[in-house]
């Protein structure tokens, strides 16, 4: 089977004109050929400028939400159709801090998933569970029911989606799962997506997120079913996101 890696930098709320122009200088600098795929998913105000500097090189540009509506009176909001304008290949959508911060429901996860599909931006879908939901033990009844929202988009096939596993208490906090551990709610994906669809669970991606960096990428992207990496704190500094991207073959 032919499935390339993916490793997807999340920068958050972070960046400048002048930082962003360095970072990504120096990610086309250091990338060469890489063996999987590469992608940044910026601030929308910066996507013009990131669009022009990865041009050429093999970074796939990204946002970070997206509208579930078309257009019309939603103050605030991006669609899908205005990302494709600026060359936007993916899109996260129902990352942990959306969910928390701005209630995104399971609901409005779906409707995103389905917008960007929609318009032919790849959404990367997001599940996970908290720390008092992992103590509670009920990881797997959590990320079944997020994976579960998004695998029955209108008339789009499901292979078409990435999915990223971001246990929510490993998020920024240098906490990441074990490889063990990871694997384990990887595999229950996998297993779910293949109930769904026989035919294509094998194709799609389901990423690791939550404090991957250079020194921890290489075991967890060894794991069968660690197909990528989402990555936020080391996607900012070039030479942790460049490692992370060659231990991804
Ligand atoms: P982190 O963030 O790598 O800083 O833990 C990952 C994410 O939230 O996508």
């Amino acid at each position: 089977m032919n499935k390339k890696k993916l490793i997807a930098g999340n920068w958050k709320m972070n960046g400048s004109l002048a930082a962003n122009e360095s970072l990504v200088k120096a990610l086309a600098q250091g990338v060469g050929a890489p063996a999987c795929d590469v992608a940044v998913c910026v601030p929308a105000p910066y996507l013009a400028q990131v669009q022009a500097l990865v041009s050429g090189t093999p970074i796939a540009l990204g946002a970070q939400d997206v509208s579930q509506h078309e257009q019309g009176a939603y103050t605030g909001e991006q669609s899908a159709a205005m990302l494709r304008e600026f060359g936007v290949r993916y899109a996260i959508v129902g990352h942990s801090e959306r969910r928390q911060y701005h209630g995104e429901s399971d609901e409005l996860v779906a409707a995103k998933t389905a917008a960007a599909l929609k318009h032919g931006v790849t959404p990367i879908v997001c599940v996970g569970e908290t720390l008092a939901e992992r103590e509670g033990g009920h990881t797997e009844e959590v990320v079944k029911r997020q994976l579960a929202a998004v695998i029955h988009v209108n008339g789009h096939c499901i292979s078409e989606i990435v999915v990223a596993y971001e246990p929510v208490w490993a998020i920024g906090t240098g906490k990441t799962a074990t490889p063990e551990q990871a694997q384990a709610v990887h595999a229950l994906l996998r297993a779910q997506l293949h109930h769904a669809a026989s035919d294509h669970a094998a194709g799609i991606r389901i990423l690791y997120g939550g404090s991957m960096n250079a020194a921890n990428a290489a075991q967890l992207l060894a794991q069968p079913d660690i197909d990528g990496g989402l990555i936020g704190g080391a996607s900012l500094k070039a030479p942790d996101f460049l490692q992370i991207i060659a231990a991804a073959r």
